[in-house]
């Protein structure tokens, strides 16, 4: 199994988890009160985190997922594999990727395992179970 297929180990997820909830304190969102972080493991072992941004015209807010996700490619170029996700918030409920952030995910992981609180508590799942029949261009 290669090492961008292999699931993360649960330290891995640990570390993750923490990574998002430190990077989650930066969250601009005044509007929600929402404040959501996320933490990505890269097949080389890196760490990338995000939080959601938001702005008075409501509808240009960035999730947590994609600001980790574009932070990467902006800090170490497209050639991004995500190995795993995790999101976090500060209100302790249930939370997975937005349907627009599942799709950014694919893209540059689609063997990519993701945290997230759903209503039955902790949950990982592929990123294939969560956005069936992705998009691809080529
Ligand atoms: N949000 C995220 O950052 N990630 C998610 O997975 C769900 C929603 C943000 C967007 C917005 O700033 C706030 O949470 C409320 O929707």
């Amino acid at each position: 199994m290669s090492s961008v297929t292999k699931k993360p180990s649960s330290q891995q997820r640990e570390q993750l988890l923490r990574a998002a909830r430190k990077t989650m304190k930066h969250a601009h969102a005044p509007y929600s009160n929402f404040r959501v972080g996320a933490a990505i493991l890269t097949s080389k072992g890196e760490v990338f985190t995000g939080c959601n941004v938001e702005n008075a015209s409501y509808g240009l807010t960035n999730c947590a997922e994609r600001t980790a996700i574009f932070a990467a490619v902006a800090q170490s170029g497209p050639k991004l594999d995500i190995r795993a996700i995790a999101v976090v918030n500060d209100q302790g409920v249930p939370c997975s990727p937005c349907g627009a952030c599942r799709q950014v995910i694919y893209e540059f992981g689609p063997e990519a395992t993701v945290f997230f609180q759903s209503s039955g508590g902790w949950k990982e799942s592929p990123i294939t179970e969560l956005l069936p029949e992705g998009f691809r261009l080529k």
